[in-house]
């Protein structure tokens, strides 16, 4: 049986940085959906964010400073020591990738460039051109096969084996085989990152299924604050591929079809700059009041940035526009709608990344520290995986380290790696019922009609019993064909089980925030209400059904305040 120290399951930047620094002297490996350089980790765009103070505007910028913007930025949700060590940890950790060979873009005296991000007092994100989260993966990359860190790509991880309370390892879909198998090993790190194909509009890969954050829930992991969904303003509109912050940190505007700058509306001070959930609502009540284009989109405008500009800044959306939207943002304005990018919420984990499971830890996307609370601000994405990565490599390490040496346990192991065969034994042996690709857009039509940017009473309960009614018919999925080698089929089944607890969780903790916060926006309950909702949304899987707590947040020295931007 595949056996190893410690498992670590994702090749994006999260679980780089988690084999990288676990102890070297530990069995590690990397399990991948895909090659880890296909994870959605290159698709990073705009930045990261670290208080470097390199720019002129920037010299007075600090971590707190940048602390105190992400708490603000999370509606004041975030557990402010958690975002007070990642802000912290920021600036060394910039320093490190620079001298692994990250090529950051550079000031006109050669420092590491910085650009204004939204909902940033000073420009702090460091940058390579719009590529950031490429060549971050690249790098780390390199170091992996430079230190010969074992990688299982396509290879996706079905389920967690839980044995007397502790995590004893995984069972794998091995796509190249189509075997289903266990793998063995004393501590398992999920960077699985986010679940973003629940939606029909959404920047993330097609492999941002989120099924790791499920699988955490069925071995009885809480999932903290779910509810909270991230819709990044500007995707191309009809494709939704990410246009960059980084194109209004370079100056772009967004305008309407009366061709003004409608920001001025609704943040008079930061305009296209306040932070992601203030600009997608502003785009989307843009839209809704007739003012948009076509009923979908408004205009993000570059031609004034020129192409000079354009090209050296933000080559890939130039790329992206040439390519998937037939127009040259150096003559024409982007279209550009809101789409769901991030997920603030996620596998309930302290900020040392330890899970309520022994053996179990958890970065990035997928995990929920929570530094980003209701909102994340743009370039602390990047941030949280590197920072928290390493974080989940040194714990998972000291767990193993400290740990009795435990064998003979491959029986379990093997029979749950029997029972995961099971169930895709009985999707093949079926003739008729539902199919994969059929249940997840009925799926996704829910969420995105019903759990997207605006949120009503009415709208939650429905969606919540539509997604039962959903799972009622993935009792009855079937696969037509027999080959299990490489079998999207049973992917996607596979992952499905997963995407319906997701959004069971999603929209029932939604339905029970009676309050607007951060990217949660309810018309019924329009105001943030601190007294009732300042804390943190827990569910668990508790005989089959989720059930609902509460967690205070953290406050140090930020006493919440009503966000102005
Ligand atoms: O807009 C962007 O480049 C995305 C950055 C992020 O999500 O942090």
């Amino acid at each position: 049986m595949i056996t190893h120290d410690i498992l670590v399951v994702g090749g994006g930047l999260a679980g780089l940085s988690a084999a990288l620094t676990a102890d070297p002297h530990l069995s590690l490996a990397i399990i991948s959906r895909v090659h880890p350089l296909r994870s959605h980790s290159v698709a990073a765009q705009g930045g990261i964010n670290a208080a470097l103070g390199n720019s002129q505007e920037g010299r007075d910028d600090n971590w707190e400073k940048h602390a105190f913007d992400t708490i603000k930025g999370s509606d004041y949700l975030a557990d402010q020591a958690a975002a007070e060590l990642m802000c912290r940890e920021a600036v060394p950790t910039i320093y490190e990738m620079e001298h692994l060979g990250v090529p950051f873009s550079r000031s006109p005296v050669g420092l590491i460039a910085q650009r204004p991000f939204g909902g940033a007092g000073f420009p702090r994100t460091c940058f390579a051109a719009d590529r950031t989260g490429l060549v971050i993966a690249h790098t780390l990359y390199e170091q992996a096969i430079k230190r010969q860190v074992k990688v299982y790509d396509e290879a996706l991880v079905t389920k967690l084996v839980v044995e007397n309370g502790r995590c004893v390892g995984v069972v794998i879909y091995d796509l190249a085989t189509g075997q289903v198998l266990p793998m063995r090993a004393r501590a398992v790190i999920f960077a699985t990152g986010g679940y973003g194909r629940v939606y029909l509009r959404t920047t993330n890969a097609y492999i941002n299924h989120g099924s790791g954050i499920g699988i955490a829930y069925r071995a009885g992991v809480a999932l903290k604050d779910m509810e909270f969904v991230q819709f990044h303003p500007t995707s191309i509109y009809p494709k939704n591929i990410l246009i960059t912050e980084g194109a209004r940190g370079e100056g772009g505007y967004l305008v309407n079809n009366k061709g003004y700058r409608f920001m001025a509306d609704y943040a008079p001070s930061a305009m296209e700059l306040a932070p992601r959930d203030i600009v997608a609502r502003s785009i989307q009540t843009e839209v809704d009041k007739g003012r948009g284009f076509e009923d979908e989109y408004v205009h993000l405008d570059l031609r004034h940035l020129g192409q000079k500009k354009i090209d050296k800044r933000l080559p890939s959306v130039r790329e992206i526009c040439l390519k998937f939207g037939g127009i040259d943002p150096v003559e024409t304005p982007i279209p550009i709608q809101p789409a769901q990018h991030y997920s603030m919420g996620g596998i309930d984990v302290d900020v040392r990344c330890v899970s309520s499971l022994a053996g179990f830890y958890a970065a990035g996307e997928c995990a929920c520290v929570s530094v980003h609370g209701a909102n994340r601000l743009g370039g602390n994405s990047l941030l949280d995986t590197v920072v928290f990565g390493k974080i989940a490599g040194q714990e998972a390490s000291n767990f193993v380290n400290g740990l009795e040496l435990k064998d003979g346990n491959e029986k379990f192991l093997l029979d749950e790696a029997v029972a995961e065969k099971a169930k895709v034994d009985t999707w093949l042996s079926r003739s008729g019922g539902k199919m994969a690709h059929h249940l997840l857009n009925d799926l996704k039509v829910v969420m995105s009609e019903k759990a997207g940017i605006f949120r009503t009473k009415k709208e939650l309960a429905e969606a919540l019993e539509a997604i039962r009614e959903i799972r009622d018919d993935y009792g009855r999925a079937f696969i037509s064909g027999q080959c299990l080698r490489y079998s999207q089929a049973i992917v996607n089944l596979v992952e499905f089980g997963y995407m319906v607890d997701l959004t069971e969780v999603i929209t029932l903790g939604a339905l029970l925030r009676e309050e607007t916060r951060g990217s949660h926006y309810r018309l019924d309950f329009p105001k943030r209400d601190d007294a009732g909702w300042l804390k943190h949304t827990l569910v668990s899987l508790k005989d089959g059904k989720p059930e609902v707590a509460y967690r205070d947040v953290q406050i140090t020295k930020y006493q919440p305040q009503e966000r102005k931007y």
